[in-house]
């Protein structure tokens, strides 16, 4: 493999360094740590691999021993001036309608949510974008839109991934440049089959104390088309109405049915 030419120093705010760690600046400056986030900061050379390790095996050594025995340390500890969107990025849509009918569930069985209310007025409020994380339209057009010039970005359909989940992971594999046995792609393709994942408690979000499993499941039904069983045929014809004005100019296609 031909490598590029070695880099120039030049001053970056008064500090000398090269292009590969100030090109993402702006994202490193606006970047929102979560709660549990562990930041490493070193000079270079004092130790940053050593204690990346140490961290790495006390957090997964024990759930993923294999994380340590396949995946190279910059990848799972990662350099955040590094980080730069060329990155992998896994993108998940669902069609609108079901989507929308998960979300009203959500909001009923999970005290974080703002109350969903009755399913027509929750429907209501979906269409304007009145609900957490807003318009389902504008997430699912911004990401596609996306997609069209960011090779790094990976655009999956829930649907697909019912219709064949064995083929969507072969195809993630691809786009990450994963090739896993077939024995560990089958280990995997089972683990998250929806009746699996549903008795995880490391999945199924039991273990939260916000969701109410008795009022309805976190991992539910998991299902395309359960639309048709929430929809009456004028909040469907409504909903259609409204899609299509939304969604034109897009080559962005769902399936609602498979
Ligand atoms: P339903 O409410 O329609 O069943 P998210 O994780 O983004 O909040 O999405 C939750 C939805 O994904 C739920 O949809 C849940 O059942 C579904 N889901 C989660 N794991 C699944 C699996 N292994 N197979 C199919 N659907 C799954």
């Amino acid at each position: 493999m031909e490598l590029p030419p070695r880099p120039k120093l030049f001053d970056f705010h008064g500090v000398s360094m090269t292009k590969c760690f100030t090109d993402n600046w702006d994202n490193v400056q606006n970047v929102k740590a979560r709660p549990d986030d562990i930041l490493i900061a070193t000079y270079p050379k004092a130790g940053t691999t050593w204690v990346s390790q140490i961290l790495d095996l006390l957090y997964f050594g024990q759930t993923s021993p294999e994380r340590q025995s396949s995946i190279p340390i910059h990848m799972r500890v990662p350099f955040l001036d590094l980080c730069r969107p060329s990155q992998p990025t896994v993108y998940v849509a669902r069609n609108a309608k079901d989507t929308a009918v998960s979300y009203f569930h959500f909001g009923r069985m999970n005290m974080f949510q703002p109350e969903p209310g009755e399913w027509s007025s929750f429907l209501q409020h979906f269409i304007q974008g009145e609900v957490v994380f807003g318009s389902w339209y504008d997430h699912v057009r911004g990401w596609w839109e996306k997609k069209q010039t960011h090779s790094k970005l990976h655009y999956m359909f829930y649907e697909d991934l019912i219709e064949d989940t064995g083929r969507e992971i072969d195809r993630l594999c691809s786009f990450l440049g994963l090739s896993p046995s077939a024995e560990e792609r089958e280990r995997i393709r089972g683990a998250v089959q929806f009746d699996n994942m549903k008795k995880n408690k490391m999945t199924n979000y039991s273990t939260v104390p916000s969701m109410d499993l008795k009022v309805s499941s976190f991992i539910r039904k998991g299902m395309v088309g359960d639309w048709k069983n929430h929809f009456t045929v004028a909040q469907s014809e409504q909903f259609d109405e409204d899609y299509k004005k939304k969604m034109k100019n897009t080559t962005l296609q769902f399936r609602t049915e498979i």
